[in-house]
């Protein structure tokens, strides 16, 4: 049962907040509710319910809600200040972690936001290569900004290399700037880049496409063409860094890219994420190249946060101790794999997409490898299906589940009865 004051805050929000939300993650009128706290792998909402989250802040709390670990970093942090707009020991000990971890850092400049992160990457590539254009794939999230929101989801596909804006506001020039291509199709991406590689500035990739997982030799062989061009290749890390591996989908994979956007668990639950790179490209962004031409400007208020940092500092330490990723793939696996039985014996057409540690059903049974397959899914069952598993108290992501550390075994065998309970509710 909602309580008084939680129907209260909800009718602030809507009076309030655009849509009564902050971005996009709605429930429907009956199922809304709002957070009291969170611990470990559950959330608790104003009525005093209790969630087991899967959707983890949108995926940086990897070690659950308030790791001690974290919580005491922070707690130290905050009586020394809180943000400096100052080099400060924290952010540079998070600059070289970045740098021991990731195979493709030679160098990091901080932002707040994943967005911000591919935003600037892309503006390095640009300044590097002396070009405008940028290739991004069909389907692929990149964030909010005006170049990153070309067909991500177009609901009517146009024919490649052509994008289609997903929001109302971006100047129609910047859709010039961007080429789309098919994720995991690299006969039709070599086409693409035998005629334009000239005009391109750089090709930005999520490794794993939200939730589709590279084609074996898709990711190698993306970077054998952009290295034949010489275009600065781009991996949007901010979903599969730290996560994958401890060096990303980059290590995860074995394809080391030019740049790489960091973000979500980099920052341990706060405002921060990363551009790194290779030397020859970061230092466009070093202020002694100001007037040459190559100069890229990027500063930001909070950037370098130091309560971030320690944030982010706390939660790699975690993900160092020895068995760390096994732990959590086998958790994930116990999960996917039994929602996986669950989707076979419904006899529904329909599959799990996805890696151990991000996953998600998809209703369909055509086989999935890019965005135009994932359009053949039932959105409106997938709907039905995370409202039915949020009435049983079981959150997850629109289109996507994230597993933590804090996942326990009683956690999985919830879960699985939620989407047992689920799945037998869906109409037919
Ligand atoms: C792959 C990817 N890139 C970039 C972003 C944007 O990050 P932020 O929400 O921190 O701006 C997201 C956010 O979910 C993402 O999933």
């Amino acid at each position: 049962m909602r309580s008084a004051a939680e129907s209260a805050l909800l009718e602030t929000a809507a009076r309030c907040l655009p849509g009564g939300v902050l971005g996009t993650v709605r429930f429907s009128d009956g199922l809304a509710f709002v957070v009291k706290r969170a611990q470990g792998s559950k959330l608790y909402d104003v009525s005093g319910r209790e969630y087991i989250d899967y959707l983890l802040g949108s995926g940086p709390m990897i070690l659950g809600h308030s790791h001690p670990a974290v919580v005491r970093a922070v707690a130290e942090q905050l009586g020394r200040g809180t943000t400096y707009f100052l080099l400060n020991e924290p952010i540079i000990a998070l600059a070289e972690e970045l740098c021991r971890a990731v195979p493709c850092s030679e160098q990091v400049r901080f932002t707040s936001t994943g967005s911000e992160a591919t935003f600037f990457a892309l503006r390095v590539a640009r300044a590097y290569r002396q070009r405008d254009r940028i290739m991004k794939f069909e389907g692929g999230f990149h964030g909010s900004h005006d170049y990153a929101l070309m067909s991500v989801a177009p609901k009517s596909p146009k024919a490649f290399p052509a994008p289609l804006p997903d929001s109302a506001g971006i100047p129609h020039v910047v859709e010039g700037e961007v080429l789309i291509a098919p994720y995991n199709d690299l006969a039709t991406t070599e086409a693409l880049l035998a005629i334009h590689a000239d005009e391109l500035a750089g090709v930005i990739v999520e490794p794993f496409q939200r939730l589709i997982p590279p084609r074996a030799g898709f990711l190698q062989g993306l970077r054998s063409l952009t290295e034949r061009y010489r275009i600065p290749l781009i991996f949007d890390e901010v979903v599969t860094g730290f996560r994958f591996a401890y060096g990303g989908a980059q290590e995860y994979y074995g394809v080391v890219p030019d740049l790489a956007a960091f973000g979500k668990i980099v920052g341990g639950g706060f405002p921060l994420a990363a551009v790194c790179g290779r030397r020859a490209l970061m230092e466009c962004l070093d202020p002694s190249r100001v007037g040459t031409g190559e100069f890229v400007s990027q500063v930001g208020t909070l950037n370098g946060n130091p309560v971030a940092a320690v944030a982010g500092l706390a939660t790699l330490a975690e993900l160092r101790q020895p068995g760390t990723y096994e732990t959590l793939r086998r958790t994930g696996a116990v999960l996917k794999d039994g929602l996986a039985d669950l989707l076979r014996r419904s006899g529904r057409p329909a599959q799990v997409v996805g890696e151990a540690t991000v996953f998600d059903v998809v209703f369909t049974d055509r086989p999935i490898g890019d965005y135009r397959s994932m359009l053949t899914a039932d959105a409106e069952l997938l709907k039905a299906f995370n409202e039915e598993c949020l009435k049983r108290g079981v959150v997850k992501g629109e289109h996507k589940l994230y597993v933590s550390l804090a996942h326990t075994d009683r956690d999985v065998e919830r879960t699985l009865d939620a989407f047992r309970g689920a799945l037998s509710s869906l109409p037919a």
